[in-house]
């Protein structure tokens, strides 16, 4: 509080909020200075990117940034093509016991234990929808089809060394003629056979 016996500051404004009082200082030099730097920092800023269109600004900037990004990942997304491209199909014992399992335990209730096909397509002939190399068939399985019902396994979270188990398993199908396998989209009649009762 203002004490009364004290002599009062003749720059001392006569308002007070909650004892707090103000004194009508000049502003520090070096304070008002940066102020008026800032506002030819401004009118230069405005007239140069804005009225002159010159350097580059945030927003070109940014989709320059962008294009980059986009270019980097256009790369990882080929260099894993191609690297899905070279894998080859695995002859050993443990990595096809493993396949199996996983078979068994994921894709039979599509593809049928024997892979003859139920709701996915018969894996054991020479019909491919996707392409007949076994790259082929790990791009699915890693990728999916899912607006056909066939999921991105590597979504589902399967490791990529079980994809290639599961894939080279699938390889071994092949030719295995399964009794009943499902009918080729190709050749499925157009309007399924009536049967009557
Ligand atoms: C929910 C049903 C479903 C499950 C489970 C499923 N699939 Fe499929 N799969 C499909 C369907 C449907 C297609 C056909 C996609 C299309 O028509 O493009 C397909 C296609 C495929 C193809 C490509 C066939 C071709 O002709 O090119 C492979 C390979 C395949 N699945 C492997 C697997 C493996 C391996 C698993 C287990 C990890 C699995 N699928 C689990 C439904 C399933």
């Amino acid at each position: 509080m203002n004490d009364p016996k004290s002599p009062r500051d003749p720059l001392l404004l006569d308002h007070e909020a909650d004892g707090i009082q103000e004194l009508d200082n000049n502003l520090p030099r070096w304070w008002v200075w940066l102020f008026y730097l800032t506002i030819l920092f401004a009118a230069f800023y405005l007239t140069y990117y804005h009225v002159l269109g010159k350097g580059t600004s945030q927003l070109t900037a940014y989709r320059e940034e962008m294009a980059k990004g986009e270019a980097v990942k256009q790369a990882a997304i080929s260099r894993f093509d191609t690297a899905l491209g070279n894998v080859a199909p695995s002859t050993e014992t443990a990595t096809l016991d493993r396949g199996r399992e996983l078979f068994l335990t994921y894709c039979s209730p599509c593809h049928r234990p024997d892979g003859g096909g139920l709701v996915g397509p018969n894996l054991c002939d020479d019909y491919w929808i996707h392409g007949p190399q076994f790259s082929d068939n790990v791009k699915v399985i890693w990728n999916g089809v899912p607006e056909k019902g066939m999921l991105s396994w590597r979504e589902q979270g399967m490791k990529p060394s079980d994809i290639l188990a599961v894939a080279s398993y699938i390889y071994t199908l092949r030719g295995s003629n399964p009794p009943n396998p499902k009918i080729r989209e190709d050749q499925a009649p157009a309007v399924p056979a009536q049967v009557y009762e």
